[in-house]
């Protein structure tokens, strides 16, 4: 299998559609990469997905400081990308490349943020001192205080074309590829045919040059799911069956088996 990096990224575009997926720990990370994804994305919905929030906005740097550090430790193939979590790049660019730098620090080969004209100043000076900058435009998770909830946007004529110009404008910038979040199909498709970036969408139709899903809808871990979202498998109700077994067996005092002491063992 091939190393993944930013310029295979950018050479997939126009030749091999990309699957890409979100994980937040060394084993999911470690599966991910050996079944071939291409990009993996230590995303801040990891605070919906493993800490219990609502939305991304309590997700902090550290947060994703240590989970890219697990991830990057068990991947050996899939270029891996930081999210940059809501506060970590709000507060001043000199606060926000101090944070990129320790996102590739921990391991990670590029990092991701939300927005479009208004962050190009940011993409341009992280692009300019060696990180690579995967944008994100559309919905954008980090405001949802701003849309009232996880709402689509770009239904308007108006707000299609802002985000085509969000769209151009971080490639200007220096981004090496672009999230579309929950667009129109056709205004993705629209801007993948424009741009000369890799487009990777996300409830976005299937007209992007690659696609985000994330790990635990994809799997089936979560039980509700956006509509976009297809499972490939439906690990929860194969998780709830073990831990039950497993509860009904140790109380059944089925195990652990009896009889014979193997004694203690490592694992
Ligand atoms: O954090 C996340 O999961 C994302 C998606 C676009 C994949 O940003």
């Amino acid at each position: 299998m091939k190393k993944w990096n930013v310029a295979a990224v950018r050479g997939a575009k126009g030749r091999t559609k990309l699957g890409c997926v979100t994980a937040y720990d060394a084993c999911f990370a470690r599966l991910a990469d050996e079944s071939g994804v291409p990009v993996i994305l230590v995303g801040d919905s990891i605070g919906m997905t493993a800490l219990g929030h609502a939305t991304t906005l309590p997700v902090t740097m550290e947060d994703i400081l240590r989970a890219t550090a697990a991830v990057a430790r068990a991947v050996k193939n899939a270029l891996v990308v930081a999210d940059m979590p809501f506060g970590s790049y709000q507060c001043g660019d000199d606060k926000a490349m101090e944070n990129a730098v320790a996102a590739l620090k921990a391991g990670a080969d590029a990092v991701k943020l939300e927005g479009g004209e208004r962050v190009c100043g940011l993409i341009r000076r992280m692009t300019e001192a060696g990180i690579p900058v995967l944008a994100h435009v559309g919905m954008t998770p980090q405001s949802v205080n701003e849309y009232g909830g996880f709402k689509k946007q770009g239904k308007t004529a108006e707000a299609a074309e802002a985000i085509f110009a969000d769209a151009r404008a971080v490639e200007a910038a220096g981004a090496f590829a672009v999230t579309l979040e929950c667009i129109p199909a056709g205004l993705a498709a629209r801007i993948t045919a424009s741009l000369g970036i890799v487009t990777v969408g996300i409830g976005a139709g299937n007209g992007c040059d690659a696609q985000w899903l994330v790990m635990h809808d994809l799997l089936g871990l979560n039980d509700a799911v956006p509509s976009f979202v297809k499972k490939y498998a439906f690990l929860a109700d194969e998780v709830r069956k073990a831990f039950s077994a497993y509860v009904s067996e140790v109380a059944a005092g089925a195990f652990p088996p009896s009889g014979g002491d193997s004694g203690p063992e490592a694992r």
